[in-house]
């Protein structure tokens, strides 16, 4: 793998739980994030998928700084940012963008597309003189794929297809050199998500972009990711080339996940296996002990409970050749094709 653009180590996210209206005592805590780590290589996509709730959102809100981790690091370019202030700290953050889920809530309705694109700019004059940022502005527009005329339209003036857009935009106006992409689509119509989806893959190329790529669904992330983690209750399960997790997933819980995406080929959905989930998702505040996916897994034994599993190379796969050899965090871990091949 190309040499890492940013490290994440064992990060850790933790919510107070208070109880009492004047003297507030903490009580619990919730776990929204509890140990994640995991590389993102220059110029790579690497998808992060799970189900809501599982400390997707709360992961990017610390990568690009909207808030700061309980424990852990995060490394861009060798150097951790959760240690970093003032100066140094803001340049960092100029290269490390985010594009948000909800293109209707993330766009303030009262200021023009000219001005959310180019609000950047105010706190990083350095990029954009003040003469010069309309012509940037509209620049980027056209980079997404909107007329450069609309620049003084406001967010109610378009679809939710084409507010996306205006947020890639935003996103790119500081020329960074990643984004964070909280389920960019999710909130799209499915006919739209593809374009987005395209949109972000042409743009990926054409300003050597490395991006974390966060869907709850693994289908969406397929087309774009080279790598995919699959997260669980506050910690990633399962990692690995795409290849890896689509073809040759070893843990239950990537194989449920599988087992239940959409497949336009018929036959497929045909042959394809079937698991369902029992179960609901526990509490981050009271996850189970040891294996965190055990009240839910058909695979449950009593070291499941006991012994919390590390997410490394099963020790079956060690010294195997071959797809199944990645990072699972599962003690049983086994090779389960859940998506047959195309017919
Ligand atoms: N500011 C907060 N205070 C308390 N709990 C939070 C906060 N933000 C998120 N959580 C909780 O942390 C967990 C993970 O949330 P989130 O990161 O939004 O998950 P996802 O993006 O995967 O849906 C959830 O249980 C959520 O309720
Ligand atoms: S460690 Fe046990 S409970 Fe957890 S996924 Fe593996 S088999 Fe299931
Ligand atoms: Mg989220």
């Amino acid at each position: 793998m190309a040499e890492a653009i940013l490290e994440v180590r064992d990060l850790v996210k933790h919510y107070p739980l208070t109880q009492g209206v004047l003297l507030k005592k903490q009580v619990g805590a919730v776990r929204a994030v509890d140990g994640v780590s995991f590389d993102l290589a220059a110029g790579e996509t690497l998808g992060i998928v799970g189900e809501s709730g599982c400390g997707k959102s709360t992961v990017a809100r610390m990568l690009v700084n909207l808030e700061r981790p309980t424990a852990g690091r995060i490394s861009y370019k060798g150097e951790d940012i959760t240690r970093m202030s003032g100066r140094a700290l803001k340049a960092v953050r100029r290269n490390i963008q985010m594009v948000f889920q909800d293109p209707y809530t993330s766009l303030n309705p009262r200021m023009t597309v000219g001005d959310i694109i180019g609000e950047p700019y105010e706190i990083h004059p350095e990029v954009a003189p003040k003469g010069d940022r309309r012509r940037k502005v509209q620049d980027l527009l056209d980079v997404v794929g909107l007329n450069p005329e609309y620049i003084n339209r406001y967010p109610h003036q378009f679809s939710g297809g084409q507010r996306q857009r205006i947020g890639i935009a935003r996103g790119l106006a500081l020329r960074p050199e990643i984004i964070v992409a909280d389920e960019p689509v999710s909130a799209l119509d499915v006919s739209v998500q593809a374009q987005v989806v395209n949109l972000l893959d042409r743009l990926q190329s054409e300003f050597a972009l490395s991006y974390v790529f966060i869907a709850h669904d693994l289908s969406i992330v397929r087309h774009i990711s080279d790598r995919v983690g699959v997260m669980y209750l506050g910690r990633v399960v399962e990692i690995g080339r795409d290849e890896e997790i689509y073809e040759h997933p070893t843990h239950p819980y990537t194989q449920a996940l599988l087992s239940a995406v959409p497949l336009p080929d018929p036959s497929a959905r045909e042959r394809r296996e079937r698991i369902i989930l029992t179960g609901d998702v526990p509490s981050p505040a009271n996850p189970p002990s040891g294996c965190r996916f055990r009240t839910r897994c058909w695979k449950a034994r009593e070291r499941c409970a006991q012994e919390v599993p590390l997410l490394a190379v099963p020790a079956e796969f060690r010294h195997a050749e071959g797809p199944a050899r990645h990072p699972s965090a599962c003690h049983f871990a086994e090779e389960r094709r859940v998506v047959p091949p195309a017919a």
